[in-house]
């Protein structure tokens, strides 16, 4: 198993863990962010067929199955689809949720009218040349003229984040040349781990920070132009507030992470 089989293995067991699905249970009931509901309103033809990758528990998905949408949601981690199912079936409402990757889509091509990927889930999948893949395959799904919404975090450098990227950099740019192994993939790369209350089994998750040329770059590689970008604090200065999306107390929400809408 190389590098980044073993990052992607890792996160899907805590992905899968008792604590996180049991926190899992309770986002799926959350509903949509006011963030997610203006550009899906906006982006989405009403009732058409929607991919949801990235599922997660069903928190986007129940909404939009709810809302009339022929929405798939798909996931690579068991315990989500799981849990998912279980959220579906409470709300007494039938969702295709299936088990599946984005960098390996089993649709045919041009088969949605949109999709999104919620809550920073693409920027989980560890290696650049995956995430390159999964927009490409998302974008092979999609009929032409349709969008996709997807949330990304953004690198900068303020507050104690400064010195994190500090550090980062150094380690990357001068120790890896000098033979140091770490297990980062690429600068950007962030392992944190979820602060459990009953602290019952900390594990670590992977996230990639983005920078905004790099998002510019991949998104035109995978084919598709940008529609719209926009920080959280823009489209819902609420949603920034109750720190949606966010990673820690003092992350800032109102700049990530942000929306990028693509259009095929
Ligand atoms: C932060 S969670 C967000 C879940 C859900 N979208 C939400 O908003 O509540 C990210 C999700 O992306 C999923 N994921 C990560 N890599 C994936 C991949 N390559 N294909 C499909 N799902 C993936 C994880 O299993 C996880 O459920």
């Amino acid at each position: 198993m190389n590098k980044t089989e073993k990052i992607k293995k890792a996160s899907i067991d805590e992905f899968g863990s008792r604590n996180t699905q049991e926190q899992y249970t309770k986002i799926a009931r959350k509903g949509l962010w006011k963030s997610e509901d203006i550009l899906i309103k906006k982006y989405f033809e009403p009732n058409s067929r929607i991919l949801d990758i990235g599922c997660g528990s069903g928190r986007t998905t129940l909404v939009l199955s709810e809302r009339g949408f022929g929405v798939i949601g798909v996931d690579l981690t068991p315990g989500m689809i799981e849990t998912a199912k279980k959220v579906a079936l409470e709300k007494g409402i039938s969702v295709d949720f299936r088990m599946g990757d984005a960098t390996e889509l089993e649709f045919e091509d041009n088969y949605f009218s949109g999709a999104i990927f919620a809550n920073n889930g693409w920027v989980q999948i560890p290696g650049y040349a995956n995430r390159l893949k999964a927009l490409e395959e998302i974008r092979r799904v999609l009929k032409p003229g349709s969008h996709f919404i997807l949330t990304a975090h953004q690198r900068y450098y303020a507050g104690s984040y400064f010195f994190f990227w500090i550090k980062q950099w150094f380690k990357f740019y001068i120790l890896r040349p000098l033979g140091f192994g770490f297990e980062e993939l690429e600068f950007g790369n962030w392992f944190f781990e979820r602060n459990y209350s009953d602290n019952w089994q900390r594990r670590w998750q992977f996230i990639h920070f983005t920078s905004q040329k790099e998002m510019e770059e991949i998104i035109a590689k995978s084919g598709f132009t940008i529609a719209s970008r926009k920080r959280m604090g823009e489209l819902s200065k609420e949603d920034a507030e109750v720190m949606q999306g966010s990673m820690t107390k003092d992350f800032d929400s109102f700049k990530s992470p942000v929306f990028y809408v693509c259009l095929k």
